[in-house]
């Protein structure tokens, strides 16, 4: 599932509230973030994510979770014994791909959220394309990031990325609110008080915010305009 908006549409707050309802069905939702640093952290948002883990009564992983050992140093005893390394850099990147896979089987129904992923390090990038490819069972995988904010021509997970047959997918485009919706709030808020006067005033301001984030002239898209596709 992708999630696309630009700053300030309302991403982290739909990831949020979607968060708090899939809590509730007896799954794990585990979120990571994207900082834009100079040298990011390995892996930093996946494992950022998968720290928070809850491994309560789990069995055990399979030997192959044990390459995540050294970055999730707090679940690391839970985790079997880290394999020796390879000594190339690819032999290592499958291995941790592996890792990933066979932690996030064992941990059971999950829902993984890597957020701002337009400022994803290219190491995680290859790493969750390639989980994307190939997505473990009962694993779902969301991604939110800002289209302005990727390469020109770029899609969030490399020109590489296919949506995978079998599996059910879709792209949540988040659009600005249109002058009905902005009234719907103030209405709620402010009953007969909210004149259509000052729904059109809040609309101009909130119109004037956004032009003062991005440059005008980039589109207006109704809020849940999206395509959706479901195979499986
Ligand atoms: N559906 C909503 N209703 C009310 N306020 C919202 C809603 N969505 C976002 N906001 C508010 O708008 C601001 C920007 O939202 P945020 O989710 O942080 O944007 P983004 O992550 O896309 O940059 C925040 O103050 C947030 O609380
Ligand atoms: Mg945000």
């Amino acid at each position: 599932m992708l999630v696309e908006g630009e700053a300030g549409v309302g991403n982290s707050r739909l990831i949020r509230e979607a968060s708090i309802e899939l809590a509730g069905e007896r799954q794990q939702v585990l979120t990571g973030f994207c900082h834009p640093l100079r040298e990011p952290f390995p892996y930093g948002p996946v494992t950022d994510a998968l720290r928070k883990a809850d491994l309560t009564g789990r069995p055990a992983f399979p030997p192959t979770a044990g390459a995540l050992a050294p970055l999730l140093p707090d679940p690391a005893d839970r985790l079997p014994p880290p394999p020796e390394q390879p000594a190339d850099a690819s032999g290592r990147r499958f291995r941790l791909l592996q890792a990933v896979r066979s932690f996030l089987t064992g941990l059971g129904p999950t829902t993984l959220i890597v957020v701002d992923l337009h400022g994803v390090d290219e190491a995680t990038r290859d790493l969750l394309l390639l989980l994307a490819r190939d997505l473990p069972p009962r694993l779902s995988l969301v991604l939110t990031y800002r289209a302005e904010d990727l390469p020109p021509g770029g899609t969030v997970l490399g020109a590489a990325h296919r949506h995978p047959p079998g599996t059910a997918g879709a792209v949540i485009r988040l659009g600005p609110l249109v002058e009905s919706e902005v009234r719907e709030p103030a209405s709620a808020a402010l009953g007969p008080h909210a004149t259509t006067a000052l729904g059109a005033a809040l609309y101009r301001r909130s119109e004037a915010a956004r032009g003062r984030r991005r440059p005008p002239g980039s589109g207006s898209r109704s809020r849940w305009e999206g395509r959706r596709s479901s195979r499986g």
